[in-house]
């Protein structure tokens, strides 16, 4: 056609080689297949050369190397780009699936996940409606009922990949919001905004739940105040009496409980909320349910532990997030929901889109179900794990993981240097180092610890407060961490703190003389 024969003639002007190069399409199979080949090779010398989980390096001495970066200069090649990448990142990037990194909540990734990450980015299927996805939609379908099953849902069930925990958790509290206010006060939300009484919602999570809830309270204009915290019995979750106390004070107090969401597997401590209690109670006082099984959802993999979730059935809807414990690759989470009908509190048609005869015509446009509009084809990820690995292999991960922690745990318990503070339902333990006789300022001792291992790099833990005071934690995701690589995070974390009370000791010391 003449206007594109204009167009590359003029882009021949300014470049010397093939002006399309670059684009992704069927006459440059070759240049694909080449990029992706040397960013794999990349990979494999960030997975050779990155020994430690992490270099240590400080953003003061990473930052000088960004001021030489002109964005307005590419570089043209792909060599001098990966060796800038390389530079600037990768030496540098914390490795997640190193044995010693037990620090956040981030999973090591199985290779059919990131396979699929290649198609899933080449293709680019945007999973918001059928004429943009056609079998990927039916793929996310499947995938989501799968998930139903296994969470003990009926075929009344639905949900929706998002882009995690966070999200997932904001469509629970906005499906218990909109359908508590049209149920409840014939208000429609969608239409008309909040009505007045919104001030008086009340959603009630344990002290130890994600700070996602308070986080979309206060996005759904409910503001962070009506979230009640309910104190957690001695092994951290949820205190069912004092759920419904408080669900009795906030209904004497004149305010409106709406929903209670129980957590299965909270950040911390890996703890599990009594989720059949819990829904008894939101049975009886008529709230909705939601559950955040962003870390536990791991659970559903295996026969050997799924017990511990049992109740998760009775919610309302759910989170999960197949990229805390289902070792995929970010981003990968779910929300599901009992009754599929419940969707309709935020289905929106737009005419370029999603047309009402659309739905009439059959066509499965998932944006119906979702707060995104495009939205990459994540459920390819899980789609290629469970068709390559299954279920079982996966969950036999999962057990790996409980063992080691239950393992983990025993040692740190009959350790006199260490002081243990819970036991874990999955795989996160919080404790200190508190060696006898030390007069240290056990805060300040491990937070030292944890700020040395950080700048070593050696490996990585994680750190919370307990009433205040610091903790050091391990979260363990990974099924290659083995009793021997936390023996060796002991010893660091001994030295470390050896360290501190030497320091101390003689700065005392310099002081007195
Ligand atoms: C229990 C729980 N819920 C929700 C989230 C948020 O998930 P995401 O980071 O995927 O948004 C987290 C994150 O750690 C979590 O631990």
């Amino acid at each position: 056609m003449l206007t594109i024969n204009l167009a590359e003639e003029n882009l021949n002007l300014l470049f010397d080689e093939d002006p399309l190069k670059d684009i992704f399409h069927h006459d440059n199979t070759e240049e694909y297949l080449d990029a992706v080949g040397k960013v794999s090779q990349a990979v494999k010398r960030f997975l050779d050369t990155n020994k430690k989980p992490f270099s240590g390096v400080s953003p003061a001495q990473l930052r000088p190397l960004f001021a030489n970066v002109d964005l307005d200069s590419p570089l043209m090649d792909y060599r001098a780009l990966l060796n800038e990448v390389e530079l600037l990142y990768t030496s540098h990037a914390v490795s997640f699936h190193h044995p010693e990194y037990i620090a956040h909540l981030n999973c090591p990734l199985v290779i059919p996940a990131i396979a699929a990450e290649v198609m899933i980015s080449s293709i680019n299927s945007s999973l918001d409606t059928w004429d943009q996805s056609a079998g990927g939609t039916l793929m996310e379908q499947k995938l989501i009922e799968w998930t139903c099953k296994e969470i003990g849902y009926a075929k009344e069930s639905d949900g929706i990949f998002t882009s995690g925990g966070t999200q997932s958790n904001l469509m629970g509290l906005l499906l218990a919001r909109d359908h508590f206010s049209l149920t409840h006060l014939q208000h429609n939300i969608k239409l008309n905004g909040l009505p007045p009484e919104a001030s008086r919602f009340r959603i009630f999570v344990s002290e130890m739940a994600h700070f996602s809830i308070q986080k979309n309270a206060s996005l759904l204009g409910l503001g962070e105040k009506s979230v009640i915290k309910i104190k957690t019995d001695r092994s951290f979750r949820m205190n069912s009496i004092l759920l419904e106390d408080a669900i009795r004070q906030e209904l004497a107090a004149g305010n409106i409980p709406i929903a209670v969401v129980g957590t299965a597997g909270t950040t911390d401590f890996g703890n599990i909320d009594p989720l059949k209690e819990i829904g008894r109670l939101t049975a009886k006082y008529n709230l909705w349910y939601h559950v955040d099984a962003a870390y536990g959802c791991g659970l559903l993999l295996t026969s050997k532990y799924r017990s511990l979730i049992n109740g998760i059935e009775l919610a309302h809807s759910v989170t999960v997030d197949y990229h805390k414990s289902f070792f995929q690759p970010v981003s990968s989470g779910a929300f599901l929901v009992k009754d599929r009908t419940l969707f309709n509190l935020i289905t929106h048609h737009a005419d370029y889109l999603n047309p009402k005869d659309h739905d009439h015509d059959g066509l499965p446009n998932q944006v119906n179900k979702s707060i995104q509009t495009t939205r990459r084809f994540d459920a390819l990820k899980l789609w290629f794990t469970l068709r390559l690995m299954g279920k079982v292999k996966l969950g036999g991960y999962f057990e790996t993981i409980i063992q080691t922690a239950a393992d983990i745990a025993a040692l740190l318990q009959a350790d006199p240097a260490f002081e243990l503070m819970n036991e874990s339902d999955i795989s996160a333990l919080v404790f200190r180092y508190n060696p006898r006789n030390s007069s240290a300022d056990l805060c300040k001792m491990n937070q030292f610890i944890k700020k040395s291992m950080f700048n070593g790099g050696e490996a990585l833990v994680a750190g919370t407060k307990i009433n205040k005071a610091f903790y050091l934690k391990f979260t363990l995701l990974n099924p290659l961490t083995t009793v021997d690589h936390v023996k060796n995070i002991f010893k660091i974390i001994k030295q470390h703190g050896n360290e501190y009370l030497q320091f101390n000791k003689t700065t005392a010391d310099f002081r007195r003389n």
